[in-house]
């Protein structure tokens, strides 16, 4: 028997191309964003793998509250979080990252298949190998993908009773508009399930800038690494030095802005392209929106979600909603 591969290699016609591939959906994404006026690149390119590992260490810094307010929220309210779930069969984690929020809802809920989804593939493959360890009897399906595009989930998870778990807030890196598609997205992927979803909520200035603008400069690490990414992935000629973090709430549009701002006059180029930058000219890299519960509310609402009901830290600083699709 002559297999089809074999068959198609006798029968296509050599063919060598010397032309550059053209450019990859990021790639264009990435060069579009630089060439906008301000220049902006997407958050998802703070992730690469040492971009994980870094917002993982700003998890545990003392100015950044969203993770250890969520966290007490989960540990207060718990009883009553699972009890307004219900019964879960596949739990949907959207940006798992490594997958320890979800792990410790595990217990409460049951779910008999977990399905993380993370941008940051081999970040997201080091974690569940050691989660398979800790629970040989769950089935894991890892998803590596950029949901912020479309939410495709492999044909083998159950369609019932699906919870889309989106803790840390993340939801506040996307815009209204993005934010509202984003809710009507997983509520389709969810006929009869629900959303658990972490907010950050408005807050005093004092609090919200040191948590993006830390003494260690972490998240400035963090934001600088996104162009160690980006050169990677466009083959642009960034260099680190040359930029310096800025984070800064602004209160009007309700959100923490993170930028780069280039140090001095500069150009940077990429194949077929360049863009030169003034001093002090800014790249935008991540807007975090601060959420009343009240403004909160009403998104899920108009996204079509039901029976909302959110719990809160001690100070107000976090909610966790629960909503049924
Ligand atoms: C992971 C999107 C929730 O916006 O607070 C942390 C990312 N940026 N420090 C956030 C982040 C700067 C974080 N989220």
């Amino acid at each position: 028997m002559v297999s089809p591969s074999a068959l198609l290699a006798a029968v296509a016609p050599e063919f060598l191309s010397t032309e550059p591939q053209s450019p990859s959906a990021e790639q264009i994404e990435l060069r579009d964003g630089l060439l906008d006026r301000p220049a902006h690149i997407d958050p998802k390119f703070l992730y690469d793998a040492l971009g994980s590992s870094l917002f993982t260490a700003i998890t545990q810094l003392p100015e950044y509250y969203p993770t250890r307010c969520e966290d007490e929220i989960f540990q207060r309210h718990g009883g009553d979080i699972a009890r307004h779930i219900g019964p879960v069969q596949a739990l949907v984690d959207l940006g798992a990252g490594d997958c320890v929020k979800a792990e410790r809802l595990f217990s409460s809920l049951r779910p008999s298949h977990y399905v993380p989804v993370d941008i940051s593939a081999d970040y997201l493959e080091a974690a569940v190998r050691r989660l398979k360890l800790s629970y040989p009897d769950m089935r894991i399906t890892s998803v590596g993908q950029d949901f912020s595009r479309e939410l495709a989930l492999p044909d083998d998870i159950p369609q019932q009773r699906r919870l889309f778990f989106y803790p840390g807030s993340s939801i506040g890196n996307l815009g209204p508009d993005d934010a509202f598609e984003m809710l009507r997205r997983i509520r389709a992927a969810c006929p009869d399930g629900g959303l658990l979803v972490g907010v950050d909520r408005v807050k005093s200035r004092s609090v919200l800038e040191p948590a993006y603008d830390d003494a260690l400069h972490l998240t400035a690490a963090f934001n600088l690494n996104l162009l160690r990414h980006v050169n990677a992935v466009l083959e642009s000629d960034f260099e680190v030095d040359d930029w310096r973090h800025v984070a800064i709430f602004n209160s009007e549009l309700s959100r923490v802005e993170m930028h780069l701002e280039a140090q001095r006059a500069l150009r940077v180029s990429w194949p077929g392209g360049h863009r030169e930058f003034k001093q002090g000219e800014r790249i935008h890299t991540e807007n975090s929106y601060k959420f009343t519960p009240q403004a909160f509310s009403d998104l899920l609402h108009s996204a079509g979600y039901h029976d909302i009901e959110h719990w809160s830290d001690t100070r107000g600083w976090f909610s966790v909603f629960s909503a049924r699709a």
